[in-house]
């Protein structure tokens, strides 16, 4: 590794436990495998340019149905691939929501949470992944399925709604392309933070530098021009059927700061997930020992008893790996990434 500035690394890590037990877990789902591809909005870019917006009512399959697959990458035009050199891949995150049906006002939508295990609004979503994205398995194995549309959990007077929020960062032509896919607030033109209120003092870099709009500085006499891009997105899934059994979704936040006390009903555990994190600089001259590589670890208990269907974890450049473990020692599943050099050739061959 070159040399590290500053790192904002976010680490989420999406889970799909089964609880009930599958004594008889004979592969009984007979319903073809349906699939489709599915693009979202439109994303203007230009050089330097953040684009972290909200695209609700998306396109999505419809129905009483099992997921048993969702991909997302970012693609031009022509629908290919975009290299991450040009257009880094922040974060895409799917989420799902009731609508009152003759509501216009996304302020009354009611976010379905995945369960668990984050407080309040924090890390809601059904999907979510970034620049990792391609090649990345997300595959649900027979006879496991993440069952969405039953009717009967949907409120009367309510339907069933997707979300996508797409974070794009264009880096070309920029003058600091890792500072500014970790969003580092001096290259950036913000001084405010989303919501209008000035940025904390000391705070150096995150999501909250490189919101919507937000120009990242640019090279002297850059000439990129304009471009589009969108989330393409493929999703494949099963009609529900009574033998799929349905998993739930865990998303539990690396920087999470569980903390457990003895409450009235037994354990009380009281969850902060942070989202991002903040990783000191490091010196190269120490890259040869562990100076440059930092661990991070947290650990929370679980109400429910289940087994682990499927697991992976969002890591941002640099991210080394995630491991998941078990009562600290028995490994449950790793994420590792893989990076290329950024050439022609290697995209090519990834897509
Ligand atoms: C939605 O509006 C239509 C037309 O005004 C009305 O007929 C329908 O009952 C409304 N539905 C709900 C759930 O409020
Ligand atoms: C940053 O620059 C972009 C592009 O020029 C502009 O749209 C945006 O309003 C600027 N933001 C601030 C906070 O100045
Ligand atoms: C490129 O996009 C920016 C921001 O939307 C806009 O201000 C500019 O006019 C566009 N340039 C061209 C050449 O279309
Ligand atoms: C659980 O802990 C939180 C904070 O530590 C506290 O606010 C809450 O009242 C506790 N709940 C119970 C049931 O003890
Ligand atoms: C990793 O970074 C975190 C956050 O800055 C810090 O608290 C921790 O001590 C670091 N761990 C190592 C092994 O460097
Ligand atoms: C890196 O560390 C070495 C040895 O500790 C020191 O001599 C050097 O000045 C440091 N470089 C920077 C850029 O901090
Ligand atoms: C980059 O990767 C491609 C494909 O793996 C390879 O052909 C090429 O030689 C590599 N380039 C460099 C500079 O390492």
């Amino acid at each position: 590794m070159g040399t590290l500035s500053q790192n904002w690394v976010i680490l989420s890590i999406i889970l799909l436990l089964a609880l009930s037990t599958y004594s008889d877990a004979s592969t009984k789902t007979k319903s073809t495998v349906k699939s489709a591809v599915f693009y979202s909005p439109k994303v203007d870019l230009s050089p330097g340019i953040s684009s972290n917006k909200y695209y609700y009512d998306v396109k999505f399959p419809r129905g009483h149905i099992a997921l048993k697959n969702f991909n997302g990458e970012a693609v031009d035009e022509d629908g290919n691939s975009v290299p991450l050199y040009e257009a880094y891949l922040h974060h895409w995150v799917v989420v799902r929501y009731h609508k009152p049906i003759n509501s216009t006002s996304t302020d009354d939508n009611v976010i379905v949470r995945n369960a668990g295990v984050c407080q309040g609004d924090v890390l809601p979503q059904y999907f979510g992944l970034g620049a990792e994205t391609r090649k990345t398995e997300t595959h649900i194995p027979d006879p496991f399925g993440i069952e969405i549309g039953n009717p009967a959990e949907i409120p009367a007077g309510y339907e069933e709604k997707w979300l996508i929020n797409l974070h794009v960062i264009d880096t070309r032509d920029v003058e600091d392309r890792w500072g500014c896919t970790e969003c580092r607030c001096d290259l950036y033109n913000v001084t405010t933070d989303a919501n209008g209120q000035p940025l904390s003092l000391g705070y150096k870099g995150g999501l909250q530098c490189c919101i919507d709009d937000a120009q990242c500085r640019l090279k002297e006499g850059y000439k990129g021009y304009n471009r589009t891009v969108y989330l393409k997105y493929t999703v494949k899934w099963v009609d529900w059927d009574d033998s799929i059994i349905s998993v739930k979704i865990y998303i539990p936040g690396m920087t999470d700061t569980v903390k457990k006390s003895n409450g009235l009903n037994g354990l009380n555990v009281t969850h902060n997930c942070m989202i991002e994190y903040d990783i000191e600089s490091c010196n190269t001259t120490r890259k040869h020992g562990t100076g440059c590589v930092n661990v991070t670890k947290t650990s929370f208990p679980l109400k429910k008893r289940g087994y682990v269907i499927y697991g992976v974890a969002h890591q941002h450049a640099w991210g080394l790996g995630s491991t998941l473990l078990w009562k600290e020692w028995e490994v449950i599943c790793i994420s590792l990434p893989k990076y290329g050099n950024g050439s022609k050739q290697e995209m090519r061959k990834a897509t």
